[in-house]
């Protein structure tokens, strides 16, 4: 079985995460959404709880039923690694939108393998239209309460029209 960890901070998840995590379920057998705690991050829209919590709904109404059941949706500290390990995952999977984020992806990915030579970095290409998108983009355009529709799933807007933000 092969078990893949797709980590991040996914505050909040975008229409990009989506479409990464759906392109590793058609690669790997099971898929971990994982969402790191960092307390220290600063002013994050959703708590830990809320990001699981919109992760979740966001793939359920996305997937087809059989893709959906094998992305397992969970929060995690330390190291990304030892969450790997902790889960039998030997692959770890990452979203490149643009030359621009390979740079700090490799240096990523060379410092995982060398903490946990047998968790091997797995790129997947976000589709060219959601490209663009970033979660500190989207972070600000919520701020000023701009329109979001194309950017993120329903489950991130709906949280967002509940505190009055965004649409
Ligand atoms: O969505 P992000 O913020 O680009 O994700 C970055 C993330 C969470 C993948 C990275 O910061 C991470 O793995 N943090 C956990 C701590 C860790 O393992 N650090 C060493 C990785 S080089």
């Amino acid at each position: 079985m092969k078990i893949a960890v797709y980590p991040g901070s996914f505050d909040p998840i975008t229409f990009g995460h989506l479409d990464v995590v759906a392109r590793a379920a058609a690669v790997f057998d099971l898929v971990y959404f994982a969402v790191l705690i960092n307390p220290h991050k600063a002013a994050p829209i959703f708590a830990t709880d809320e990001r699981l919590a919109s992760i979740r709904e966001a793939v359920d109404e996305s997937c087809p039923p059989d893709m959906a059941a094998r992305i397992a949706v969970e929060a995690f500290d330390g190291l990304t690694v030892d969450f790997c390990r902790s889960r039998n995952a030997t692959f770890l999977v990452r979203g490149l939108r643009a030359f621009s984020d390979f740079e700090s992806e490799l240096q990523m990915a060379h410092t995982n393998r060398k903490l946990a030579p047998e968790v091997d970095t797995v790129f997947f290409m976000t589709a060219l239209e959601h490209s663009y998108l970033s979660s500190t983009l989207v972070k600000e355009i919520s701020a000023f309460a701009g329109d979001l529709s194309q950017m993120v799933p329903g489950a991130v807007i709906r949280r967002l029209a509940s505190r009055g933000r965004s649409l």
